[in-house]
């Protein structure tokens, strides 16, 4: 790994550590030389941080250098139309509680982690972070996309402000083990792959799919993703929005064909276009990543989803015995 970075003896605290993007952050600190006692991984069920007082005491409690936000509602486009108001509300809370309990503690460093569903619908791609924006974002995600782009106003405000350093980055769609594979709350490729193989487990001849397979995606891997973000961790130090993508294009179609060749599913794909495509179009420009900190995601995307499919299999009991996502930690 990269010599330039180093965080010296700095505590660094992960809120959402424990989650999926989470678990692979701490994986890349510690690639990077953080030592376990200094990373804290606060839990929901101990800091509900959509309570300020709770936000505080975390944050008076383990006293960190710098901060890495990742605690979120998130779910996938069915999760996100029944819970439209969870989704504003946590999310709103969440970010502007963290930005006042690092604030006012004299954290030295926030990283805030914020989404490519923020950008409006309709803005040419690849996405440049100039037009975050110049529109209102595709409506199913849109209260989700809304508050986490006004928390991002919030910690550009206090930068200004009060010299509070915060750095804002809008991560495209993540993918890999360790995903979300629950039916409430998955993402396209976790809920392809678990269609996929139970069709072939049951000699299933068709799987549905939402939309019409024309939508594109910009689907950055996991660990590709955790380690732009301690990049930008270590050395970078401005509060402009940052795009954090892989850079590359594929339809849903085209993804489907990739998992129907790796899951082995030989079945047809009906499409169900009663169902949302959500955003038409998603492609990042990563430029000022590249440049501002050396953000350089090596995964293949197909690599990346034999990766994922693998660990489906070899997690197969696990992930079948899993409860709901938001019933086991905390109620909506
Ligand atoms: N997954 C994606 O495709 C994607 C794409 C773009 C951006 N992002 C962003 O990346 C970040 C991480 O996403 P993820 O996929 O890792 O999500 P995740 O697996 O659902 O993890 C989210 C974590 O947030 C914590 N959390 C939720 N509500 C909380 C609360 N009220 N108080 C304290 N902690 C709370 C949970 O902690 P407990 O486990 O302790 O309950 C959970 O581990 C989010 O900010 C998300 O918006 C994700």
């Amino acid at each position: 790994m990269s010599s330039q970075i180093n965080f010296a003896d700095k505590t660094i605290l992960v809120t959402g550590g424990a989650g999926f993007l989470g678990r692979e952050v701490v994986k890349a600190l510690k690639n990077h030389g953080v030592k376990q006692e200094k990373i804290i991984i606060p839990r929901s069920a101990e800091f509900d941080l959509r309570d300020q007082a709770q936000a505080m005491q975390m944050i008076k409690k383990f006293n960190p250098d710098k901060v890495i936000h990742l605690a979120a509602r998130l779910g996938g486009i069915g999760d996100n139309m029944a819970h439209p108001a969870a989704y504003f509300y946590d999310n709103m809370m969440l970010g502007i509680n963290i930005i006042e309990a690092c604030r006012t503690n004299k954290v030295n460093k926030l990283v805030n982690i914020g989404t490519v569903c923020s950008y409006p619908k309709i803005v040419p791609a690849p996405f440049k972070e100039e037009d975050l924006w110049n529109g209102y974002p595709e409506e199913t995600n849109a209260p989700y996309g809304v508050s986490k782009k006004a928390v991002m106003v919030y910690a550009e405000a206090v930068n200004r402000e009060f010299g509070f350093n915060t750095v804002n980055l809008l991560v495209t769609n993540l993918y890999g083990p360790g995903d979300d594979f629950r039916e409430q709350t998955s993402h396209v490729i976790p809920a392809i792959i678990k269609k996929m193989d139970n069709a072939k487990r049951n000699g299933d001849a068709e799987i549905i799919a939402w939309g019409d397979g024309s939508p594109s995606r910009d689907f950055v891997y996991v660990s590709d993703a955790a380690e732009g973000i301690v990049r930008a961790a270590a050395l970078h130090n401005s509060p402009e929005p940052v795009n954090i993508g892989a850079g590359e294009e594929y339809t849903i179609k085209q993804l489907m064909e990739i998992l129907k060749e790796e899951t082995g599913f030989m079945g047809e794909i009906k499409w169900d276009t009663s169902r949302p495509n959500g955003q038409p179009r998603r492609l990042l420009d990563i430029s000022r990543a590249r440049n501002a900190f050396g953000f350089n995601p090596a995964t293949g995307f197909r690599e990346g989803l034999k990766n994922t499919y693998n660990w489906y299999l070899s997690n197969y009991d696990l992930i079948h015995a899993q409860k709901p996502k938001f019933a086991e930690s905390r109620q909506a």
